[in-house]
């Protein structure tokens, strides 16, 4: 299968040398190329070019772009995508003056979609997951990490994570699963935090790694859910059981979970809507992907991620939507690289390098995905007929994608 796309009016992302992560003020830039040709064969981008010096190529199907804009799909590294039911009850009780915090004090919270996903057939729980995945995938996400934590049973996990690979195995799109077994305390462990992560240790992990049913380990690191020596002993043991940490931390609170994450070499550390000094010198000299989740920021309303901070004082940043629930009901990365650039002052070229190449590298893909490169997956998302690729940011809300390709597949 040969696919063509000509005339595209700026191919974004188009990197000549397969370039990984991109840092700091390398982040500025993003490179382009106008009045563009990109040539697909099976699920590889062969071969990309100016339509000036364009070859005739003999391919099975073409499609003109012109006046639209070609970048690569989102790669979102950061979502809860399988779960059961919805809260939108607490989402009306915070309106009517709850806190997120209120709420889970009082049992609701992820304890509540725990209650529910434990009720819930592993045969329905991944009916809704498949739908929720292929909605995303229509708004351009063509990889994601998807996480457990709405078990908070042995049981209960390993039902999300059996989802989770059938979701690997049955959708186009690249899939990367992470056990985050001590997501919140189950009610029965209600203040003995320490023995239920004994089950996560000596119980979770081991299963999991049995059945080969995860790459990652996470754990929220927060208080009223697990401290700086809860989380370490589950890194700890997912490390030794060959799972790599990528880590919920400083959300509500800045306790060390940063240096922490970057002592267990994390290849992510996730939310930051608290950041110190010390966590932004924790990442210097690390290989550790600092991520943002601005759609939680603005469905809890709680402050944005500082962006300026991490990328001025020279590091990387990822974005993803930490679709879930509880705080993000929205998979829509198009309004994470919009909410990124109006509410964290990140430029598009810094949301969209933060959207793509950064968050491929934060699920340990970037060098298969997350830019325009031959040899890459053609993963591409085809705007409509737009001015420039301002207006991806600019028009926040609006859908402005014409087409996705998956695997050199045009989504249907
Ligand atoms: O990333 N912060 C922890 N976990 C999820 C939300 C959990 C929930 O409320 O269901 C998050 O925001
Ligand atoms: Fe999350």
């Amino acid at each position: 299968m040969s696919l063509l796309i000509t005339n595209i009016k700026e191919l974004l992302q188009v990197r000549e040398s397969n370039v990984t992560i991109v840092k700091g003020s390398d982040m500025k830039i993003l490179p382009t190329l106008k009045n563009a040709y990109v040539l697909i064969e099976h699920d590889t981008i062969v071969e990309y070019g100016s339509m000036d010096n364009f070859p005739d190529y003999d391919v099975e199907e073409t499609i003109d772009a012109t006046g639209k804009i070609v970048l690569p799909a989102w790669c979102d590294s950061h979502t809860h995508i399988v779960y059961a039911g919805d809260r939108s009850q607490e989402f009306v009780d915070r309106i009517n003056g709850l806190s997120y915090e209120e709420i889970a004090n009082r049992g609701g919270g992820i304890l509540n979609s725990a209650q529910t996903l434990q009720n819930t057939s592993e045969d329905e729980l991944y009916g809704e997951s498949l739908k929720r995945l292929n909605d995303v995938i229509k708004l351009g996400t063509g990889a994601i990490e998807i996480k457990s934590g709405y078990g908070l049973t042995v049981e209960a996990e390993l039902k999300m994570l059996r989802v989770i690979k059938r979701l690997t195995k049955q959708s186009n799109i690249k899939v990367k699963g992470t056990l985050l077994g001590a997501h919140a305390v189950p009610k029965e462990f209600k203040g003995n935090t320490s023995a239920f992560v004994d089950v996560v240790v000596n119980e979770l992990i081991p299963a999991v790694n049995k059945e080969h049913l995860a790459d990652y380990i996470d754990v929220f690191c927060e208080k009223g859910y697990f401290s700086l020596e809860d989380t370490e002993r589950v890194l700890k043991a997912g490390v030794e059981h060959g799972l790599v940490p990528k880590i919920h931390v400083n959300q509500f609170n800045a306790f060390g979970g940063v240096a922490l994450g970057v002592k267990y070499e994390a290849l992510s550390v996730d939310h930051l809507e608290e950041l110190t000094d010390e966590d932004v010198e924790a990442l210097k000299n690390s290989d550790t992907m600092p991520v943002a989740l601005p759609s939680c920021s603005y469905f809890l309303s709680i402050p944005y991620t500082p962006a300026r901070k991490i990328i001025d004082a020279g590091l990387p940043l990822a974005l993803a939507t930490d679709y879930n629930p509880g705080s993000t009901p929205s998979g829509n990365m198009n309004f994470v690289v919009s909410t990124a650039c109006i509410k964290m002052k990140m430029t598009p070229e810094e949301a969209i390098n933060a959207a793509t190449i950064n968050g491929a590298y934060a699920m340990g893909i970037s060098n298969q995905y997350g830019s325009v490169c031959r040899g890459k997956k053609a993963n591409l998302i085809i705007t409509k007929e737009i001015a420039s690729y301002y207006n991806l940011p600019y028009a926040f809300g609006d859908n402005l994608i014409d087409k996705v390709i998956i695997n050199g597949q045009i989504v249907p």
